[in-house]
């Protein structure tokens, strides 16, 4: 039987989230419902919302999080009912040349629920942001997109895995491949900076290095594990991260704000045999020149970090474990938990960069 339950609209362009009373089927084959427990505000929310992303009105919102299993369709065998599962934006194929090259990150073939949740009022087909959309009570997902983690977790801590802790956790441990000794430095430290710099800390850098140019994110940073931190206002951060590794530059240079200029930081600001990691998000206008031999004269790897080449069944169990074990603060990037109608207020506390992250709680 079908279930109608309370989710967070996003209308149409630039108009105000609302809650809507909205339907979720049954879970076909494949298919799993999950009664969500807790759910993140990321900036992608807002981006759907604002139309940056997609004009394919009305958008279910919400998709960083953790819930447990309601019930589940037809030849589901990885999660079971009661299960307490954390959310990922796509199930990947499993078969395609990506996912057998041990890359499942760049799939081919990645996919969401096939049946879709509709507004109770009008019977409009809804488009969940990111697959996932859990701005809701109860929501419609691929089974795949389920990743069993230890209960012990509080949701609102789990739910982070889903979207932005992970894009910088992995950013670090991942693509970066931080290693014991190894120095770093994070350009940008909103809560996708602040998770590659635990996320660096964990791998048991020698030196993380926090560049912000807001003094507030600094001090945050540190309480993450940033061992240093450069105001990029008042110093030239190529500099500054030169003289704090020995003239060399960085082994790893994370690039966590997505814009030209930072990304030119980060090209500087590391060794010559180091590496740098994108994992802001730029925007289709922006453009990069840098001369071509610099890029030759300067070994080591350009990379880009997706969702922090995460592996969900393997990484979110491991960090989840590691934050029970004490060894991964994740509680400190949950700055306030919020109700189902407090969205849309959320979004302004993030865009004035007042908070790392608030989490809807069920
Ligand atoms: N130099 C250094 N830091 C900067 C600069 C700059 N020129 N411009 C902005 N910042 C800092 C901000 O002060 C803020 O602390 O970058 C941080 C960005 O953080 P958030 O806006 O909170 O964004 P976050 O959620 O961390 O995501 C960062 O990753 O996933 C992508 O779309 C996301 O591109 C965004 C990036
Ligand atoms: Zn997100
Ligand atoms: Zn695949």
């Amino acid at each position: 039987m079908a279930q109608e339950v309370r989710g967070v609209i996003a209308p149409g362009k630039d108009e105000p989230v609302r809650i809507e009373t909205i339907v979720v089927p049954d879970p076909g084959p494949g298919e799993a419902v999950v009664a969500v427990q807790a759910c993140g505000v990321c900036h992608t929310d807002l981006h759907y919302k604002q139309g940056g992303i997609s004009d394919d009105y009305p958008f279910l919102l919400g998709h960083e999080a953790a819930g447990v299993v309601e019930s589940v369709g037809a030849g589901v065998t990885d999660v079971a009912p009661g299960d307490f599962v954390i959310l990922n934006w796509r199930a990947v194929c499993g078969k395609c040349r990506a996912c057998l090259r041990g890359r499942p990150w760049y799939c081919f073939d990645t996919h969401n629920a096939e049946q879709k949740m509709t507004l109770a009022s009008t019977g409009q087909e809804l488009s969940p942001a990111l697959g996932i959309g859990a701005f809701a009570e109860k929501t419609l997902v691929a089974a795949g997109q389920c990743t069993k983690v230890d209960p012990a977790v509080a949701p609102q801590v789990a739910g982070l895995l889903g979207c932005g802790v992970m894009a910088g956790i992995g950013a670090a441990i991942n693509t970066g491949n931080v290693g014991r000794g190894d120095t770093v430095a994070v350009i940008g430290c909103g809560g996708v900076g602040d998770a590659a710099i635990a996320g660096s800390h964990l791998a048991g850098a020698a030196k993380v290095i926090a560049v912000d140019i807001d003094d507030r994110k600094l001090e945050t940073a540190r309480s993450m594990g940033a061992t240093h931190t450069v105001n990029s206002r008042e110093t030239d951060p190529v500099e500054a991260i030169r003289e704090l590794t020995g003239g060399f530059g960085a082994d790893v240079v994370i690039e966590a704000v997505g814009r030209p200029e930072t990304y030119r930081q980060a090209f500087y600001a590391r060794d010559l045999a180091g590496t740098v990691v994108l994992v802001g998000v730029p925007t289709p206008e922006m453009k990069l020149e840098l001369p071509l031999l610099d890029v030759f004269g300067r070994g080591g790897s350009l990379k880009s970090s997706w969702y922090g080449d995460c592996l969900p069944s393997r990484d979110f169990p491991m960090l989840i474990d590691l934050h029970l074990q004490g060894r991964l603060e994740l509680d400190k990037f949950v700055t306030e938990t919020i109700r189902l109608d407090e969205v849309e207020a959320a979004f302004d506390r993030m865009h004035a960069g007042d908070v790392l992250r608030s989490v809807v709680v069920l």
